[in-house]
């Protein structure tokens, strides 16, 4: 069935009059082949300078490992709070030439811990949008420094990396810094994003072979609810096979993430009434686009394409609606206004990552910087409605854990959503997990957020925090990581655990 017939009888069943127009425009109307090369030179995919010129950089030529790597000094201002000296603290920034396309080049970060190096865990951060750079989370969240409005760096007293070593990729292809001058290297569907962290993952592996048999954590954020799922069990169906580098997979977790649609468009409309974003009657009347985006959905399953576009552009109505109603909110953070392109002010960074003494450091030449590509999110919309919870099951039988952590204030990946799905997947541990009490996250005794689990699945409910938990409560979320990775309860901190062991003697004595 053609798109548009398919739109129509949907739109038909659900009394929808108004589908989004912009929505209409860029999907159902094919993209002449003349935009092609526009949508390249938006999506920063033809490099600046031409390919042989680059190609014959020394650096890129000699490199037989096909990944280049250098480590850079960028001048962070105040306290690292390290026992090892900043010229001793290995920060780097490198390109992967992926083996697996045309001819793509992935930009990572990689930050040695501030802890023990040699000891502490390895973390994968990637940020989601689709097509927004993770150096939004390491310049604004959890990364070793923070930028300051005059584009002055400073030690991020709760960076991640003070706990483990982390690893920052600009990904899918496209995305940040990571380019490709062939178009064929677009990705639509988490096959070609996981395949791509793969080979990136390899490489990175073989150039730092004393982290290969590391605990290793893929964690992220908002559109990662899609990759950290896709990522993990591509890792995993290898290191099972035994094919390729063993990665020593001991955990995922997803921040606000999208990963399972279906029961996440449903939650929007509860949640905005909870919040009191809308009324009784606009709850009602939003709640009737659900059902006819349930079926979209499903159509799309796992591998639809044509019917995930669909299923998009109808259940999409859902979340637009709620925010026509709800006037300029942040979709991020409820309880601020929508300010710039992005809800946010990333201008900083974007400015600090385009000046060329910045490039000139990261070996990244002339390449702009963009927070986020919007090339590459149109190029993933047929993945989005894709649900992504089917791999996590497999994951949790085999001990690896899940966090899943929500701030309390997101509407986009809002926490209901995200609970709900957690709570419906169906795995050994579900009924379990239903029954597990609510317990307070506590934070130096302050109640910091809602934590309930069983077994590998954590999920965590952080309060006075939007979509960013990190930016927002980034004492808190350093400990909720921390705590994670080391098997210890999110309910309780150290000095908690150890009044507690006292307050035990005094009664036995
Ligand atoms: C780091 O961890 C290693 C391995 O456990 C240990 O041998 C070393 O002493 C630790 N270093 C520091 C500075 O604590
Ligand atoms: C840059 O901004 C920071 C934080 O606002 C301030 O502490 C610092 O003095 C500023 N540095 C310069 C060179 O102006
Ligand atoms: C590329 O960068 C160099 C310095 O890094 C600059 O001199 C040159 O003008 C830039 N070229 C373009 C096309 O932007």
């Amino acid at each position: 069935m053609a798109l548009a017939t398919f739109l129509l009888v949907l739109s038909a069943i659900a009394g929808i009059s108004s589908l989004e127009d912009a929505f209409l425009r860029e999907i159902s109307a094919a993209r002449p082949r003349h935009q092609a090369e526009q949508m390249i030179r938006a999506m920063n995919l033809l490099p600046h300078v031409d390919d042989s010129a680059e190609d014959s950089s020394p650096e890129l030529e000699m490199s037989v490992e096909r990944l280049v790597e250098r480590r850079v000094e960028l001048g962070i201002k105040g306290d690292s709070e390290s026992e090892v000296t900043v010229e001793d603290l290995g920060h780097h920034a490198g390109y992967f030439k992926l083996e697996g396309t045309h001819s793509a080049r992935m930009f990572y970060f990689f930050f040695e811990s501030r802890g023990n190096r040699s000891k502490d865990p390895l973390v994968l951060w990637m940020t989601g949008g689709p097509g927004c750079g993770s150096e939004v989370a390491l310049f604004y969240e959890n990364g070793p420094f923070h930028i300051a409005k005059n584009l002055s760096l400073y030690w991020n007293k709760y960076g991640w990396d003070k706990v483990s070593n982390i690893i920052f990729v600009d990904q899918p292809i496209g995305t940040g810094f990571s380019y490709s001058s062939d178009v064929r290297d677009i990705r639509h569907d988490e096959k070609g994003v996981s395949k791509d962290m793969y080979d990136f993952l390899e490489a990175f592996f073989k150039k730092h072979p004393e982290y290969a048999d590391r605990d290793f954590y893929v964690t992220g954020e908002s559109y990662a609810g899609h990759y950290i799922p896709a990522v993990a069990t591509n890792i995993h169906d290898h290191n099972k096979k035994k094919d390729g580098i063993t990665i020593n997979l001991k955990g995922v977790a997803i921040g606000n993430g999208l990963t399972q649609p279906e029961i996440q468009y449903e939650a929007y409309g509860d949640y905005a009434l909870e919040m009191k974003l809308i009324n009784e009657d606009q709850y009602k009347k939003i709640s009737k686009i659900y059902p006819v985006c349930s079926v979209a959905v499903k159509l799309c399953g796992e591998k639809g394409t044509v019917t995930c576009l669909a299923a998009l552009l109808i259940c999409q109505t859902i979340f637009q609606s709620i925010l026509s109603i709800a006037g300029n909110i942040n979709y991020y953070d409820i309880r601020k206004p929508c300010v710039g392109q992005l809800c946010y002010d990333f201008s900083a960074m974007e400015e600090f990552l385009n000046q060329d003494s910045t490039r000139v450091a990261l070996g990244v030449r002339n390449r702009t910087f963009v927070s986020c590509n919007p090339v590459v999110h149109e190029a993933m919309l047929v993945d989005w409605m894709r649900n992504l919870e089917v791999g996590i099951p497999a994951l949790l039988e085999d001990g690896i854990k899940l966090l899943v952590y929500a701030g309390e204030y997101d509407l986009i990946c809002n926490w209901l959503g995200n609970s709900r799905w957690v709570t419906a997947m169906d795995w050994s541990g579900q009924q379990s997990y239903a029954e597990a009490s609510w317990e307070d996250f506590s934070v130096d005794g302050e109640t910091a957020g809602s934590v309930s689990g069983y077994g590998p699945l954590t999920f965590l409910k952080v309060h006075d925090a939007g979509h960013m938990v990190p930016m927002d409560q980034p004492k808190n979320s350093l400990e909720m990581i921390s705590r994670w990775m080391k098997g210890d309860s999110l309910a309780r901190g150290e000095e908690e655990m150890a009044m507690d062991e006292e307050a035990f003697l005094v009664e036995t004595f």
